[in-house]
C-alpha cells in the first residue's frame, strides 16, 4: 500500500542523551531514502512553537553520528502544555504541509504528544531517548549505554583514590526517578552499597552494611546513589551516616552533568541508527502515538501511555546480584 505520508518532521526534546545525533541522522537520511521531504525542528516543542523549523538534507547530518548532544538542541517546553502553545505549534505543522512528526526524547515529550494528540490529529512516533533508562518498551533507552559507562568510569577512578586513603565515598549519579544508572555501575565498579528509588535502603540497613564490611576489614569503600533516592541524595546520606557510623573518613563526590554529555558509545550509536529507520517506517506504515524501541533483538511499538516511566521496574534480579557480591 502506497503511504499518504509525503513530509516528515524531526526534533529532540528533554534532557539531551548521547546518540541524539546518531539518531537523528538516522530518521534524515532513510526519509529522504524513502522520498519524503524532512524538516528539522529545533529545540523540541519550543521550536514547533516558535516556527524554528529548517530542511533538513542528507548533508545536513553529516559527520554527527559520533557526536553527543543534539545539533537539534533541546528544550523542555512548559509553553507546550498549555492551549495557546499547542495551537501554534499545530498552525506552523500546517503551515509547512508536515504529516508526521518524529520524537526524540523520554517520557515529558511522548506525554506532550499525547496531550496534543487529545485536540489534534497528527501522527507522532517516539525514540526513547534519556540517560535514565526509564521508559517501558524498550531493553534500553538512547544514551544509557554511553551514561553508565561515563558513571562506570569516573567511580574507577574514584575507588582509586578511596583505596590510597583508606576512605569511604558516596558518589551520586544521575536518574531523577530512576535507579538504573546507580544499579548498573555500582554492579559495574564493586559498589559496597547501592541507593536507588525503586527499592530503598535506610540508613541504618546502609550503616549496617557499612559495619559489616567494616569488620571484614574493608579499608575503603563506594557507595552508589541515585539522584532521586529518598534519603536526600549524597550529601545529606553522607551527613546521616557520619552521625552514626564514623569509623571511615569520608567524602562525598556528585558526578553530575558530564554523565549527558560525549560520543556515543558503539551500542548507542547502533541503537539510535536502528530506531531512527524503524520510526521512519512506521510512520509510513500509518503507525501514530507510539514509541519504537528494541526489546530481545527486535523492533517493537508501544504505545506512548505505556511506555513512560511508571511501567518499568528495575530487575530485582540486578538487585539480588548487588548485594550478593558486594558482601
Ligand atoms: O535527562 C535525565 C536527567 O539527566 C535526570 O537524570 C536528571 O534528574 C535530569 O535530567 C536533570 O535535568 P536538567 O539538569 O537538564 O534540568
Amino acid at each position: 500500500m502506497k503511504s499518504s505520508i509525503k513530509s516528515i518532521a524531526v526534533f529532540t526534546s528533554g534532557g539531551d542523551a548521547p546518540g541524539m545525533n546518531a539518531a537523528v541522522r538516522a530518521v534524515v537520511r532513510t526519509g529522504i531514502y524513502s522520498g519524503l521531504k524532512v524538516f528539522g525542528i529545533m529545540r523540541g516543542y519550543e521550536g514547533l512553537i516558535d516556527d524554528e523549523i529548517i530542511d533538513m538534507d542528507s548533508r545536513s547530518v553529516s559527520n554527527i553520528i559520533h557526536r553527543g548532544g543534539t545539533i537539534l538542541k533541546t528544550a523542555r517546553s512548559k509553553r507546550f502544555m498549555t492551549d495557546e502553545g499547542m495551537k501554534l505549534a499545530y498552525e506552523n505543522i500546517k503551515k509547512h504541509n508536515i504529516d508526521a512528526v518524529i520524537a526524540l526524547g523520554g517520557d515529558g515529550t511522548f506525554r506532550g504528544a499525547v496531550e496534543f494528540n487529545k485536540t489534534y490529529d497528527v501522527p507522532f512516533i517516539g525514540l526513547p531517548c534519556t540517560i535514565d533508562n526509564d521508559l517501558y518498551g524498550t531493553d534500553n533507552t538512547i544514551g544509557y549505554d554511553t551514561a553508565i559507562n561515563t558513571a562506570m568510569e569516573a567511580i574507577d577512578k574514584i575507588r582509586d583514590t578511596a583505596d590510597s586513603h583508606n576512605r569511604l565515598f558516596f558518589i551520586e549519579v544521575m536518574g531523577r526517578d530512576a535507579g538504573f544508572i546507580a544499579m548498573r555501575s555500582g554492579i559495574a565498579t564493586g559498589a559496597e552499597a547501592i541507593l536507588i528509588p525503586e527499592s530503598p535502603l535506610s540508613i541504618d540497613q546502609l550503616i549496617n552494611k557499612l559495619e559489616r564490611g567494616w569488620q571484614r576489614k574493608k579499608s575503603s569503600g563506594i557507595v552508589v546513589i541515585a539522584e532521586g533516592e529518598e534519603e536526600g541524595g549524597a550529601f545529606e546520606v553522607a551527613r546521616k551516616v557520619k552521625e552514626k557510623f564514623n569509623h571511615y573518613d569520608t567524602r562525598v563526590s556528585v558526578i553530575g552533568h558530564m554523565q549527558r554529555g560525549g560520543n556515543p558509545t558503539c551500542q548507542d550509536r547502533v541503537l539510535a541508527s536502528r530506531l531512527g529507520m524503524a520510526a521512519v517506517e512506521a510512520v509510513m506504515e500509518g503507525k501514530s502515538n507510539v514509541m519504537v524501541g528494541v526489546i530481545h533483538h527486535s523492533i517493537v511499538y508501544t504505545p506512548f501511555s505505556k511506555a513512560t516511566k511508571h511501567n518499568l521496574e528495575l530487575s530485582p534480579y540486578l538487585m539480588k546480584l548487588a548485594v550478593v557480591l558486594s558482601t
